[in-house]
């Protein structure tokens, strides 16, 4: 038996690299593993305010990016979680055994409350424990996820724990799978930030660009008055460009090193432009390719969900069952 690897990504903004190296790439490298789940979480983009043409619009745009990123319909199930209800029921019942001292603990929701203010929702406050929900309908033996994350997973360990130790044995523990490189990809114009679909396109690449715009945003991207090209954390623009460049051309850094070393700062980004430009052009072909018919993506979307619906349902099923509902 395989084990089962869960992951999501939110369908807001654009797809960029930090997605990418941080997660899609990993998803799609060691799917013939494993038995793979990825969901575009369409209830996660409506805890922050969505317009509704253009949230449908970017699902099947990024459910279109994760097909063209070589995630495989015959190996892998993508699916839309708000086509699954389960989803939303069991994320209830999870409240109902969340404490409140756990959530307040979240730093992600306190770093987006703090830029939200009042307009903040309840949803955005529960947004892990739908998370925890995704994760646990479907006996998920891994996460792999980016830094930003970790927390995340952690936190919904310890609410199937909880619920365990109360009702026994319901849900599988499972574990967060971190990428050793790559887990926090930063922005380019202030490299102390991670690249996030929510900050400005200066900081970020995203998978769609056009050559120019990744020429353009690596040559403007922020460094420091130093010259050498080295792997030294103490200098986080330069540093975050290596790490680019390692993870794309899959060169070792003392490769990486031995060639700039007589090169600056300069030639790095030429080089990285080139790199990354070669390394997104086919998966930009394929997706191309697969939204020339934009009900291609929807049967395949329709599929997934029809796949895994039946895990999903027996799940909560259980759940229902243990706690005396129904
Ligand atoms: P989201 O949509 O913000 O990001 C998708 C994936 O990309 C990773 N990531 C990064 N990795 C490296 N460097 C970065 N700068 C960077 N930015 C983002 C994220 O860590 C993530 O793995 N809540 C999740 C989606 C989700 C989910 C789930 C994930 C919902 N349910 C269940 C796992 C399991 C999110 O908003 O990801």
């Amino acid at each position: 038996m395989k084990k089962r690897v869960f992951s999501g990504i939110q369908p807001t903004g654009d797809i960029h690299i930090g997605n990418y190296l941080g997660a899609i790439q990993h998803w799609a490298a060691s799917q013939s593993e494993f038995d793979n789940i990825f969901c575009v979480v369409d209830l996660h983009a409506i805890t922050v305010p969505q317009e509704p043409a253009v949230l449908k619009v970017k699902t099947r745009e990024v459910a279109g990016l994760l097909f063209a990123a070589g995630i495989d319909p015959e190996q892998s199930v993508i699916f839309v979680q708000s086509h699954i209800e389960a989803h939303a029921e069991l994320t209830w019942i999870l409240n109902c055994f969340t404490p409140m001292g756990w959530m307040r603990r979240m730093t992600q929701f306190k770093e987006k409350s703090l830029k939200q203010k009042a307009e903040v929702s309840v949803g955005l406050f529960d947004y892990p424990v739908l998370m925890a929900a995704d994760i646990l309908l479907y006996n998920t033996d891994a996460v792999p996820v980016g830094e930003d994350q970790k927390q995340h997973v952690e936190l919904t360990r310890d609410v199937a724990q909880r619920f365990n130790a109360i009702y026994g044995e319901t849900f599988r523990v499972p574990a967060v799978v971190i990428p050793e490189v790559g887990a926090r990809i930063m922005g380019l114009e202030d490299p102390t930030q991670k690249m996030s679909k929510s900050e400005s396109s200066g900081q970020t690449i995203y998978l769609l660009d056009s050559p120019d715009d990744i020429r353009a945003k690596f040559m403007r991207a922020t460094t420091d008055s130093l010259r050498e090209v080295r792997f030294d954390e103490a200098r986080p623009g330069i540093c975050n460009l290596l790490v680019i460049y390692e993870l794309f051309t899959g060169l070792g850094r003392t490769d990486i090193e031995a060639r700039f070393e007589r090169k600056g700062y300069a030639d790095l980004k030429r080089e990285l432009t080139e790199v990354v430009v070669a390394g997104l052009g086919p998966l930009q072909a394929r997706y191309r390719e697969l939204t020339a018919d934009p009900s291609h993506i929807d049967s395949l979307l329709a599929e997934g969900a029809a796949k895994i619906r039946p895990v999903a349902e027996k799940t909560l099923a259980l759940v229902k069952e243990r706690v005396g509902l129904g």
